[in-house]
């Protein structure tokens, strides 16, 4: 039973048998999250859960931040530094194919991200240190975010004033990653996850007889050129030493086969670590676009937008979280460095407006067959690495509020 655990002091080697002793309840919010996932600014029922158990347990929340998000506070046994953790709660428009009992019940949606790990991890770290406020000073804030997989939820809540009152000095906050293998973490100081910036182009060409191109402008044709062209942003125009990517993922034009397409849409996305590129692809991108369209007598728009900027960690949190790992995580191996992916996340506003660090946490389970893909209708994660990441989470703040005194 949760309530079995009393509010009594407790030294640092029972903490991990502890919080192995909720991973039964870990498990169980998990899977009601699972079964009932909510797209960006619609999480109503994850949020109502939370809530739930947040009035269950007597801690002090706020609800409705940016909608439906959520904000815990958790004081320590004297007053000191805040340290912040942030969950994100929303799920994917993706069909799940998983043959499990807690399948998703929500047609045409699915936690494919494993954000309903993140939610049930806060909410575990939330019930312990609210039963063992003895082991940190100064106070934890619970940062439950809406709509990290689009528009983005931790802009508005920045905004609405979740890092004030009290006043964050850091931040932390984890990603399940079925790249790495359970009981491994992989982290970096610098850039951990890319930039993500999107474009949407249209092209206005002159249709006509697929057997008569000189009467036309062919839109298929410009866009192919504009394509292939796209591709030498990163090939001759970024240094060979930095990372990006330009991808078009969708391209439709054209009705039938001997008529020469009017228009054509194209729509895709770009990726970066370097703060500094912010801007660069969409004026090399709108060069290259003006340049071949005018070559052919075609017209384009062009629609870009700079969606999150690169995640950045910053070292001394790295180093503390680092070094809480090597108490949590077995094996040295299992520290995986320079860990990175030109995937996104909106965690990045909160670490530029605070210190801070995210990091990946491994919850793949080749074994068990737990390997698939974030984003894949049969994404799914070993349950195990969500006592990991309470102990992580809680190792995290006993040694910042120690270290920061
Ligand atoms: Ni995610």
């Amino acid at each position: 039973m949760i309530s079995a655990l009393a509010p009594v002091s407790i030294d640092s080697s029972r903490i991990r048998t502890e919080i192995q002793s909720l991973q039964p309840q870990l498990s169980d919010w998990r899977r009601r999250l699972h079964q009932q996932p909510e797209l960006g600014f619609q999480e109503h029922l994850t949020a109502a859960l939370i809530q739930k158990k947040l009035q269950d347990w007597g801690i002090e929340h706020q609800t409705s931040i940016a909608g439906t998000g959520i904000v815990a506070l958790l004081p320590g046994q004297a007053p000191g530094p805040v340290l912040a953790i942030r969950a994100d709660m929303d799920a994917l428009p993706i069909q799940e194919e998983n043959p499990v009992p807690y399948r998703s019940q929500h047609p045409g949606r699915m936690h494919a991200c494993g954000h309903d790990g993140h939610t049930a991890i806060a909410l575990g770290t939330a019930y312990y240190l609210s039963r063992h406020p003895e082991l940190f000073t100064g106070q934890v804030k619970i940062i439950f975010q809406p709509a990290e997989e689009g528009p983005g939820g931790a802009k508005p809540m920045i905004e609405a004033g979740v890092l004030r009152q009290p006043d964050v000095d850091a931040i932390i906050g984890l990603h399940l990653w079925n790249n790495l293998p359970l009981g491994s973490i992989g982290l970096r100081e610098g850039a951990l996850m890319a930039a993500v910036e999107g474009f949407e182009l249209t092209l206005q060409g002159k249709g006509g007889h697929g057997a008569m191109p000189h009467q036309t402008v062919d839109s298929i044709l410009v866009g192919a050129q504009i394509v292939s062209a796209l591709q030498a942003i990163v090939a001759r125009n970024l240094d060979p030493l930095q990372a990006g990517v330009v991808t078009v993922g969708k391209f439709q034009a054209g009705h039938t086969h001997n008529v020469i397409a009017d228009s054509a849409q194209l729509s895709g996305t770009v990726r970066y670590f370097d703060p500094a590129l912010a801007g660069f692809f969409q004026r090399q991108m709108e060069q290259i676009i003006g340049g071949i369209c005018q070559s052919h007598g075609a017209t384009y728009s062009l629609d870009y937008r700079a969606f999150y900027p690169p995640v950045i960690n910053h070292r001394e949190v790295v180093n503390l979280v680092r070094s809480v790992a090597e108490t949590v995580i077995e094996t040295p191996a299992g520290i995986v460095p320079n860990c990175q992916t030109m995937g996104g996340e909106d965690m990045s506003f909160f670490l530029q407006a605070v210190p801070g660090c995210y990091f990946f946490l491994g919850s793949a389970n080749l074994n068990k067959g737990l390997t698939y893909p974030h984003h894949h209708p049969r994404f799914d994660f070993d349950e195990t690495a969500l006592g990991v990441g309470v102990e992580l989470f809680v190792r995290c703040v006993e040694r910042f509020c120690s270290s920061s005194q």
